[in-house]
């Protein structure tokens, strides 16, 4: 049996577990409901017994996605679930998000709800540590991403995405997905791991960090990170592989190696190996996705396509064919294209977070509700960024709902765009992966004509990473050599 169909079962199993909970929480929610003696605000609708069973139907028929915007239509904007007897709080819509970002770390955390990140980066990183640590490591990571060092990484980036396309033939067709993961693998290795990993020790690396990805990110590593399947056998191999790899290169990320504690002690060399898988992965995995995705949307709306190659035109008159950081920053049209992509296809499904101390959220409506300790809280993207009354007609493709004049996730106030997160934990790679994906794109976008010639690709609602289940195959052909820019 593959890794596929083992999920699929254990992803049944799981569903069939989730049902019997949920019907016995709600038969208790139900009581609870009826009790008038005490003024304290009441919890959040609960999901009745029979609808569970509709529930259980959508998640397997439909996907997360549909399942999750069906409750939302019906219990409105923060309703309950369990999941393995845990209470599971769906918070949706900005209203109801500020706590949810913003929370002190002492009333809500995230707990255990990434314990599947332990055995993938080591338990002396991140979901490994204390919070103090973790937000210190936090630091060390943005520290080797900020914007002074961002500059340093254009010039590499370009020259990987030159000569990877410089192996396509004059025209031909491939699969969007697999070509872009390869070269977003080369990417990561030459500007985040260094010129040395790069040059020597590719294969070695990335066929390690393969395997430690593909047996990491699916949804029973999610609910089982320790089951002893073959999948969590294989990931443990790897870390160890990488682990070996990474304690003997010496300049590896010497950011993250000369890093020092707020107590001035040094990073060991489990932490520095730990973070930079943690970078690598983040830094890799959900580019692959995004970048494939902008291409899928590009590819299937002309006008947008159109107005992105036109963009790609003008920066390069106007910067007389010289393209750097600043350059990318002035790509606006291109970065609305990854954005709108990003909001319809987020890397994650969900974020989620663990309640220590009872909250209220007030919804849009005006009710008012108590999120009592020990929930877990969800705040889920794939609904969270397609609210009909922030985004006009969610579902469909339009970067230029983030151009001027309009900005709906600005006038749908903060929390309104969560693709990178938000708060406390947003996301320190953001500035990054927007650069890497405009590299690529405005690559592609100058010297080949595209053509997408398979179906737009569904979603794999069975990942963690929200990938294109299927290929996406994309006809090219290259420019005549002058390119677009043409010096008159
Ligand atoms: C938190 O909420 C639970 C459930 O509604 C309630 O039993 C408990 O008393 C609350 N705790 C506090 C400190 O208000």
């Amino acid at each position: 049996m593959d890794m596929t169909n083992c999920s699929a079962v254990f992803f049944a199993i799981a569903l069939v577990f989730i049902t019997t909970v949920i019907t016995m929480v709600s038969r208790r929610a139900r009581r609870m409901r009826v009790d008038p003696a005490c003024n304290r605000l009441p919890p959040p609708p609960a999901v009745t017994g029979t609808s569970s069973i509709v529930l259980l139907h959508t998640l397997l028929k439909k996907g997360f996605r549909a399942m999750i915007h069906e409750q939302y239509t019906k219990l409105g904007s923060v309703f309950t679930i369990s999941f393995f007897g845990q209470k599971t709080t769906f918070l949706i819509g900005p209203e109801v998000s500020a706590h949810f970002y913003q929370g002190l770390e002492s009333e809500i955390s995230h707990g255990k709800t990434l314990e599947m990140t332990v055995p993938m980066f080591g338990k002396e990183v991140i979901f490994g540590v204390d919070i103090a640590t973790r937000m210190e490591q936090n630091r060390f990571c943005l520290d080797a991403l900020k914007p002074s060092r961002l500059r340093c990484h254009v010039g590499p980036m370009f020259q990987e995405v030159e000569e990877y396309f410089e192996k396509w033939e004059q025209q031909g067709t491939i699969d969007l997905k697999q070509e872009l993961e390869q070269l977003l693998t080369l990417i990561s290795a030459r500007c985040l791991l260094g010129k040395e990993v790069r040059e020597k020790m590719f294969d070695e690396v990335f066929s390690a960090f393969r395997q430690l990805s593909d047996n990491s990110l699916h949804l029973t590593s999610f609910f089982f990170p320790y089951a002893p399947f073959p999948s969590s056998w294989r990931r443990d191999k790897a870390h160890a592989k990488l682990k070996n790899i990474f304690a003997e290169i010496e300049d590896v990320l010497q950011s993250l190696i000369d890093s020092k504690y707020k107590d001035g002690r040094p990073t060991t060399e489990a932490e520095v190996t730990g973070l930079i898988m943690v970078i690598l992965f983040a830094g890799k995995h959900t580019s692959s996705a995004s970048s494939t995705w902008t291409g899928a949307r590009l590819l299937s709306h002309p006008q947008c396509l159109e107005a992105a190659i036109k963009e790609q035109q003008e920066i390069l008159k106007k910067y007389k064919g010289e393209i750097d950081y600043n350059t990318l920053l002035d790509m606006s049209v291109l970065h609305r294209c990854i954005k709108e992509a990003l909001r319809m296809h987020p890397p994650a499904p969900t974020f989620f977070r663990k309640v220590h101390k009872n909250f209220t959220v007030r919804t849009r409506e005006g009710h008012e509700f108590e999120i009592p300790r020990g929930h877990t809280i969800l705040s889920p993207l794939v609904i969270n960024n397609n609210i009909p009354y922030i985004y006009k007609d969610p579902g469909v493709y339009d970067p230029d709902r983030f151009g001027p004049g309009r900005e709906e996730d600005k006038v749908g106030g903060k929390f309104s765009y969560t693709a990178f997160g938000g708060g406390r934990h947003a996301c320190p790679g953001e500035a990054y992966a927007y650069m890497q994906v405009k590299v690529i794109w405005s690559h592609l976008l100058r010297n080949f004509e595209l053509q997408l010639v398979s179906p737009f690709p569904e979603t794999d609602w069975l990942k963690i990473a929200l990938e294109p289940k299927e290929r996406v195959m994309v006809r090219y052909k290259r420019h005549p050599p002058c390119g677009l820019y043409t010096e008159n």
